[in-house]
């Protein structure tokens, strides 16, 4: 552990002394007009196991597929997290970053496909502690990786945890995931009450999981996003439709993703129809286009509101 605050920021640029201007740099309106806008889409639920880390992956996967360069965020510290799903071993995390020991580079793991992932790290809470340096190098380090990135998507814990929620606040694009059971809907409605009222996010995208059929998924999103446009001044977008799939269950119990254990499985189709759509999306325009505006949203834990 480096206690030293110049060292950790050393360590977190690649052992790059820090500059005059580091500070300056990791500003939004002093970003690097040669770096360019990454999708950034954060993938949230009210009530676990209803899909997340399942639509996160196979998402990611097919992006990369599609020529996308792609990078998964695992922000859920549950059992049924990313490393686990893929079966990779992973010994660090954003913590190892932020202490100092690790280059993001060092903590970043090739995943199937092309995918890089972030492991989960058990530091949240401190992540909302930094010091204005640390904050700015770790800024700089994940603007350092914008210029070899397309989309950056961030695989959530269930609920309304304070790291979902600035997770979802710092992202461009917020998926909801639900399933159609009275807990997902209920809790799902509860996520998007707080994001909108606490939080000023307008527009979310809901992916049906675990669908009967498309109709059914069609219905079921249709009442969802009446009653919330109704109650929240928000925003409900469809975005797409899994259908309950045995093979994404294999696939699971096999910690392979679907789209590569079974490509022509129901499921691995849907994702696959999801990715496209997901590259029609428009890109981020302004400062929130930008990798280092999701990284300073992200470490900033104060409540003022998401600009759009
Ligand atoms: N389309 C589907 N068809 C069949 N089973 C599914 C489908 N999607 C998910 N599941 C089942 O639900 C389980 C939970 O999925 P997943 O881990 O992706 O959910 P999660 O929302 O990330 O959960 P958590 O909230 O615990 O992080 C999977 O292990 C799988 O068994
Ligand atoms: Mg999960």
């Amino acid at each position: 552990m480096v206690n030293d605050q110049a060292a950790g920021l050393r360590a977190m640029q690649g052992a790059k002394k820090p500059s005059a201007t580091t500070q300056a740099q990791a500003r939004p309106e002093a970003l690097n007009t040669a770096s360019k806008p990454v999708r950034v889409v954060t993938v949230a639920s009210g009530k676990g196991g209803v899909g997340k880390t399942n639509l996160s992956v196979n998402l990611a996967i097919c992006l990369s597929q599609l020529g996308g360069r792609v990078l998964l965020m695992d922000a859920d510290m549950s059992l049924a997290n990313v490393d686990i799903m893929l079966g990779l071993q992973t010994r660090y995390n954003l913590s190892h970053v932020l202490d100092g020991e690790k280059t993001l580079a060092e903590v970043i793991v090739e995943g199937p496909a092309g995918i890089r992932i972030i492991p989960a790290a058990s530091g949240v809470k401190r992540m909302s502690q930094l010091s204005a340096l640390e904050n700015a190098g770790i800024i700089n380090a994940f603007s350092a990786l914008s210029d070899d990135l397309d989309v950056l998507i961030v695989d959530t814990a269930a609920g309304i945890a304070d790291s979902v929620v600035s997770y979802c606040r710092a992202a461009q694009e917020v998926i909801v995931v639900v399933c159609d059971e009275p807990a997902s809907i209920t809790d799902a409605y509860a996520l998007i009450k707080v994001l909108s009222r606490d939080y000023k996010i307008t527009r979310f995208r809901l992916v049906s999981n675990m669908s009967r059929s498309p109709a059914h998924s069609q219905r079921l999103y249709e009442k969802f996003a009446r009653v919330c446009e109704q109650f929240l001044q928000v925003r409900i977008d469809f975005f797409g439709t899994v259908p309950f799939d045995n093979a994404l269950r294999d696939a699971v119990q096999k910690q392979k993703p679907v789209t590569l254990l079974h490509p022509s499985s129901p499921s691995a189709q849907a994702f696959g129809a999801m990715a496209k759509k997901l590259q029609t999306w428009p890109l981020p325009t302004g400062v929130n286009g930008y990798l280092q505006f999701f990284v300073e949203k992200l470490f900033n834990r104060s409540k003022e509101p998401r600009s759009e």
